[in-house]
């Protein structure tokens, strides 16, 4: 027996058509109120390597969130002598750095920038965690090559092109081009104090890599950039005075 199938077409309402008397111009002011929207969380961002909405099941084959970055318990391994319960293979790779107007060159890389550059500077592969070195090395550059920092241009070791990092904070209250008071507050954090490490500007004082205290969709960064994210060059202007 065969079964008749029957197919219903659809009906489309044809859309109506507003006819606009000549000559009047509406203008209409859609007045969007600024409202920031900060991330969600880690859940589903760019560093949730557990999420089925970025092809990395493919090299993060712990399947977990945390695991690429942090382990509960160190095995040994020593990742990052510092803490944090680090499981990813740090760089060793020596940069060249910003050298700012003053001719001064920033030092190297510290603190958290270390950890972040573990992967982004391609070097390291970003499936080098928890203790071994994967068979599968996937770098950033084959899985997601413009996030490689530094190098997105040149491919060197070269910070030169970055904002400095590893520089320190140094406030002067009477210097009306230079830096704000660090208590006061930056994007959604309290204050520029919580997003330096030691004082210093790392990765991670712009960027927040948990994408709890970042602006939605946007880099993970730390505060607006745009006019349609909220204040043009805001990230900028909430440490710098000019
Ligand atoms: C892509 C790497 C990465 C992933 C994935 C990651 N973290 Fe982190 N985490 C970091 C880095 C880098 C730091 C230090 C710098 C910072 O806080 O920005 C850090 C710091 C922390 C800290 C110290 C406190 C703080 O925020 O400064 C805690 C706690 C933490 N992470 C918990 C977690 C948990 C829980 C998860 C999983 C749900 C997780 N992290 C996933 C990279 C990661
Ligand atoms: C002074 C603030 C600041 C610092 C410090 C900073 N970034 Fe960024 N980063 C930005 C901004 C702003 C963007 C958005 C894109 C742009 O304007 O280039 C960005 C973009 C990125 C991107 C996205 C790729 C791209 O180029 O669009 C990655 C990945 C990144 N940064 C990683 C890092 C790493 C790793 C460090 C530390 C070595 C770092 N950032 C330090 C402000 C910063
Ligand atoms: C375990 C490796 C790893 C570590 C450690 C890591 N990242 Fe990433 N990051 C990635 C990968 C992989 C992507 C690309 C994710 C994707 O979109 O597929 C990425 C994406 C990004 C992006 C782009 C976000 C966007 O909006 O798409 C930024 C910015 C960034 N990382 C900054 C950082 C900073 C800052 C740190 C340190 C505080 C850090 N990352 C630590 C692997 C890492
Ligand atoms: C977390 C605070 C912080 C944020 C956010 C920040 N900066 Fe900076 N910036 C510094 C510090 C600290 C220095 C090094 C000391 C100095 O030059 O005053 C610096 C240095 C610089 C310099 C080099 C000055 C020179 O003498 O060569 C430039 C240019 C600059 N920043 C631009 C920016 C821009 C553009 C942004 C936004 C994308 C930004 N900064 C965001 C803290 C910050």
């Amino acid at each position: 027996m065969s079964a008749a199938n029957k197919k219903e077409a659809k009906h489309r309402n044809s859309p109506s058509h507003l006819t606009i008397p000549t000559g009047v111009v509406v203008f209409v002011l859609a007045c969007a109120g600024v409202a920031w929207a900060n991330g969600g969380g880690i859940l589903n961002s760019a560093h949730d390597f557990s999420s089925s909405s970025q092809p990395a099941s493919a090299w993060n084959l712990s399947g977990q969130i945390c695991y690429s970055c942090h382990a509960p318990h160190d095995f040994g391994h020593d990742k990052y002598e510092s803490g944090l319960h680090w499981n990813h293979t740090t760089s060793n790779a020596t940069y060249s750095t910003y050298v700012t107007s003053d001719g001064l060159a920033a030092p190297q890389p510290s603190g958290s920038s270390k950890l972040c550059l573990g992967c982004h500077d391609g070097t390291i592969a970003i499936d080098d965690f928890d203790g071994s070195t994967s068979s599968r090395n996937t770098y950033l550059s084959e899985y997601r090559d413009e996030f490689q920092i530094p190098g997105r241009l040149d491919r060197g070791q070269n910070l030169g092109r970055t904002h400095p990092v590893g520089v320190e904070y140094s406030y002067d209250p009477s210097d009306p081009d230079g830096l704000h008071s660090p208590t006061e507050p930056m994007g959604f954090s309290v204050s520029i104090n919580d997003v330096l490490d030691n004082g210093k500007v790392v990765c991670s004082s712009c960027h927040d890599v948990h994408n709890n205290v970042s602006l939605e969709a946007a880099n993970l960064l730390r505060a607006p950039m745009t006019v349609s994210q909220g204040s043009a060059s805001g990230l900028c202007l909430s440490c710098h005075k000019k």
